[in-house]
């Protein structure tokens, strides 16, 4: 048996070699990701029997991973072991191309030599909720691949379940094809998944985070749609990127300072003052559109420092639907602008497999583009992960390299 093949290398298809090289994350390095990541040699995972190995040829990074190297607010690796788990390391990635190396017995859908992606949302089969037919990324068991999950795709070798794993879009190469099935399959649930509230054509949306993994994401959706997306954005840069992927407009927040937790509603003076940057903000989203229109869906993920000016702007009967909270988690809703007008403030997190299949048939058929940001190499994944915590400039997705010599390769047409 073949013992460990070098980074940019692969056994013959099917060999599955005993090691691996891997990024792990040990509970004793938490904190800064360039140390709470190092590569070490770990044993391939075994695999269930409704289990795919992949060899990973790209991986794409995702803030959740910063987490994970933090430590916080979860320490993933005690999670799982309380749960019964033998290993005391993390190794993350929740995005990943490559190609199926094995697969587990009851596997018949998936074959040795497809090349795949996978999606983040993965839950037991056997769980009570899902066998009752509900959503199963509510479920209990419910998790997100390569985060609450071991084995993920910062390895040669990661582990999913079949149910998880797609056809790889042909006309990507393999970092393109790893970079935006997290972001994009969220966005997918955030935007389509809540019945009464789906994004149709010429509903108003507003994107915070435009030129982020996201954001990017949400943009090109609502051009699929044909609903008016408006990018929120930093710069006038990252504002024309936003238009490029399909926004009609942008707003740059940086000319506006109300964010943050507004000042309590008795304080007249300072509610006041709030309340100026609020309907400025409204109105520089009418700017954009030309007419007094509010957005039907205000998609969001900074929480603390924006969800007031998203109450505030949406319109009666629309959403705010949110999948994170960057900024902070004590936002502040007033309910004057909430309960009257009647919106709705919805949590969304992951996505279900019909969900991911439909964001995966996007990308297949060239309608949605990966938006690839930066490349880095296996070695700078901890890198990757410092920069994307210090907010540092790439427009788009990072990921890095594994199986895969160089950019540029895996394109079939
Ligand atoms: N629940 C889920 O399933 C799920 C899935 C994917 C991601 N997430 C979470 O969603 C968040 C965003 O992920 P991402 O991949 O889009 O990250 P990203 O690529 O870093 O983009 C985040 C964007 O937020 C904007 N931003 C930063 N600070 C801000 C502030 N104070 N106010 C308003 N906007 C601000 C930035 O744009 P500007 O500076 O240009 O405004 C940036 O482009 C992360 O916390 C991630 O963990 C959750």
């Amino acid at each position: 048996m073949t013992e460990i093949v070098p980074i940019g290398a692969l056994p013959p298809l099917g060999t599955v070699p005993k090691k691996m090289y891997a990024q792990t994350i040990r509970a004793e390095r938490f904190g800064d990701p360039t140390d709470a990541f190092q590569i070490e040699e770990i044993d391939v995972p075994e695999l269930g029997p409704e289990d795919v190995l992949i060899a990973s040829m790209a991986a794409g990074i995702n803030y959740n991973n910063v987490w994970a190297a933090r430590g916080i607010p979860i320490d993933v690796i005690k999670i799982r072991q309380k749960m019964g788990e033998p290993f005391d390391f993390h190794i993350g990635g929740s995005d990943v191309s490559g190609i199926v190396y094995a697969v587990g017995e009851n596997v018949n859908n998936i074959a040795v030599g497809d090349e795949v992606v996978v999606h983040h949302g993965t839950w037991k089969l056997d769980d009570p909720w899902v066998t009752a037919g509900k959503d199963p990324i509510l479920a209990p068991s419910a998790a997100i691949w390569g985060y609450n999950t071991n084995f993920g795709s910062f390895a040669q070798f990661c582990k999913a379940s079949a149910h998880q794993v797609m056809p790889k879009a042909d006309h990507l190469s393999w970092e393109e094809a790893a970079a935006p099935t997290l972001v994009g399959t969220t966005a997918y649930r955030m935007l389509f998944g809540w019945k009464g509230n789906e994004m149709k054509k010429d509903d108003v949306v507003l994107v915070w985070g435009g030129s982020g993994g996201l954001g990017t994401q949400a943009l090109q959706l609502a051009k699929v749609a044909g609903a008016r997306a408006i990018a929120v954005v930093s710069d006038d840069e990252r504002g024309e990127y936003c238009i490029e992927k399909g926004a009609v407009g942008y707003i740059n927040r940086k000319n506006f300072n109300h964010w943050g937790v507004p000042p309590h509603w008795t304080d007249t003076a300072g509610q006041k003052e709030w309340m100026a940057g609020a309907r400025a903000f409204g109105k520089a989203i009418w700017d954009v559109l030309g007419e007094r229109r509010n957005p039907d869906i205000v998609f969001e993920h900074p929480g603390e420092a924006t969800i007031p000016t998203s109450i505030f702007v949406c319109e009666a009967g629309g959403m705010v639907v949110i999948s994170a909270g960057t900024t902070g988690y004590s936002a502040v809703v007033d309910l004057r602008y909430h309960w009257v007008r009647q919106k709705r403030l919805q949590g969304s997190h992951g996505c279900n497999d019909p969900q991911a299949y439909a964001y995966n048939n996007l990308v297949r058929s060239g309608q949605v583009d990966p938006c690839l940001g930066q490349v880095y190499s296996f070695e700078d994944i901890g890198l990757a992960h410092k920069e994307m915590e210090e907010g540092k400039q790439v427009l788009g997705n990072r990921v890095a390299l594994v199986g895969a010599k160089s950019a540029g390769m895996g394109r079939r047409k």
